[in-house]
Formats: C-alpha cells, structure tokens, sequence
C-alpha cells in the first residue's frame, strides 16, 4: 500500500502496535471508512514524515494514465488482486479486457460491483474461481505487501494463473532490503489491530523471481512507479 499526504507527528512514537486494542476497530471497518471518505491514518509503515494517510481518495477515482501504462501489460482474462473500489478492474473492462476484483473488504467489492465490474469478496490466499486458468494476476499499488509475505503471495499468484500466465506487480523505488511493517489504521482516534504489510524494492526482484520460480520478463521505471512483469513457467 502507497500512502499519502505525510504528516508529521509522534502519535505513533512510543506505541505498540501489535498490544491488543481496547474498543478496536476491524481492518475491514478502517478500510470501509476509509473508502467512505473518512481519514484514515496508517502507522508503523516507518519512514521520517510519520503517519500518512490512506491514498482512498485515489483508489475511488477513476484510473490515471500511469495505472494505464501497467494496465497495458495485462494479458488475456485478469484477476486484480485486493481490487479496493474496483478502478482498476473497471479500466481492465473498459480495455475490453476479462477481468474479476478481488478483495476481503465487502465495501470495496461493492464500490467495484457498483462501478459494473465484476468482484467478489475473497481472500487471495482461499481458492478463487478459474484458479489456475488466469492468463495475468495483477498485484497494483504496493499490494505485492498483501500480508507481509512476497514470496507466498507471489506462490499463490502464480498457482492462480495458466503456465505460461503473468503476474504484474508494482514496485517501490530501488534500495534496502524487502520490509516487513507491522502495520495499525486509524480512523477518528480508534485503531486496528497490527497487519503484516511488505514494501519490496524494485532491485530486490531477481531474488524473489529465483524464490517462486517465475521468470522476470520486464523491469520497468514508468515515471517513478516501478513495473515488473513475472512469468510462470510452461507455456499456456
Ligand atoms: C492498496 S489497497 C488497493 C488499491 C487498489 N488495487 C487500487 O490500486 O486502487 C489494498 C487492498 O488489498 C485488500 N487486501 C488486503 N489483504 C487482502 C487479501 N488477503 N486478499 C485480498 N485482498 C486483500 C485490502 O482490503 C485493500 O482494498
């Protein structure tokens, strides 16, 4: 996950943000609200600027000319992992491209149903409908971070395509190693419990390649966002 606006503050200095939370809040309630329009501040991603807010604004816009240039790498029927409220998915459609969203947040499968693409509310990691037949599994906006675990996540992208089929994922800019926050949101002074989230920086690509066994068929600077196009093995 990308975020947004950096604020500078030390509300999350000093906290432990694995402690069970009194009164908590359900990630999938942040995230709702979040889509809702309501701020939603995410803390423990690290970094000098403090707690950012969650970029929800731009996910319920409609796709950009830079989500365009990825989406151009989409082959065949698509499956947008953690589709949030679907511009993705739509813009897939709008190609002329097959394509399913899918999230664990019933609003955002909602807010994708309601833009007429077709999502539905599953885990990436539970069995999805044409597993295995997928020609591109997409994994856009930081979601190569999807719990915490890149080489998992991409094992079970892979499982879900076709051999031969692709991954697309976005990318953090080059340097340090793969990161693995502990990640809280909070929305009007409530707060989650901790998620596991992982930033993985472009350079750190051919290790995760060799580790799931996918073949790196593209590495890409668009403008600052960093594209990488993965291949699974056989030939579909
Ligand atoms: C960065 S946001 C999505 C942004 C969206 N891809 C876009 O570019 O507009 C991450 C999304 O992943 C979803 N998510 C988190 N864990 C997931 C999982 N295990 N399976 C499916 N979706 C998940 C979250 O609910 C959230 O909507």
């Amino acid at each position: 996950m990308t975020t947004t606006s950096p604020q500078r503050s030390d509300a999350d200095q000093g906290v432990d943000l694995r402690a069970p939370v009194q009164g908590g809040l359900a990630t999938s309630e942040a995230f709702a609200a979040a889509l809702r329009g309501e701020p939603c501040r995410v803390l423990g991603m690290g970094g000098d600027a403090g707690p950012a807010l969650l970029p929800a604004r731009r996910w319920t816009a409609d796709a950009d000319d830079s989500d365009h240039a990825l989406l151009r790498r989409c082959c065949g029927a698509t499956v947008d992992i953690g589709c949030g409220p679907g511009r993705l998915t739509h813009a897939l459609l709008s190609l002329g491209i097959k394509a399913l969203g899918i999230d664990v947040v019933d609003t955002a499968v909602q807010l994708t149903r309601e833009r007429g693409a077709m999502a539905l509310q599953r885990d990436i990691f539970a069995d999805l409908p044409g597993e295995g037949r997928w020609r591109t599994a997409l994994l856009a906006d930081g979601n190569i971070g999807i719990g915490g675990d890149p080489v998992r996540l991409l094992r079970r992208a892979s499982a879900v395509v076709t051999p031969g089929g692709r991954i697309i994922v976005d990318l953090a800019a080059p340097g340090g190693p793969i990161r693995v926050h502990r990640v809280v949101l909070e929305v009007a002074g409530r707060r989650t419990r901790s998620f596991p989230w992982a930033v993985v920086p472009a350079d750190q690509l051919e290790l995760l390649a060799e580790q799931t066994a996918l073949r790196i068929l593209e590495l890409v600077d668009h403008d600052g966002r960093w594209f990488a196009t993965l291949q699974r093995g056989g030939s579909s």
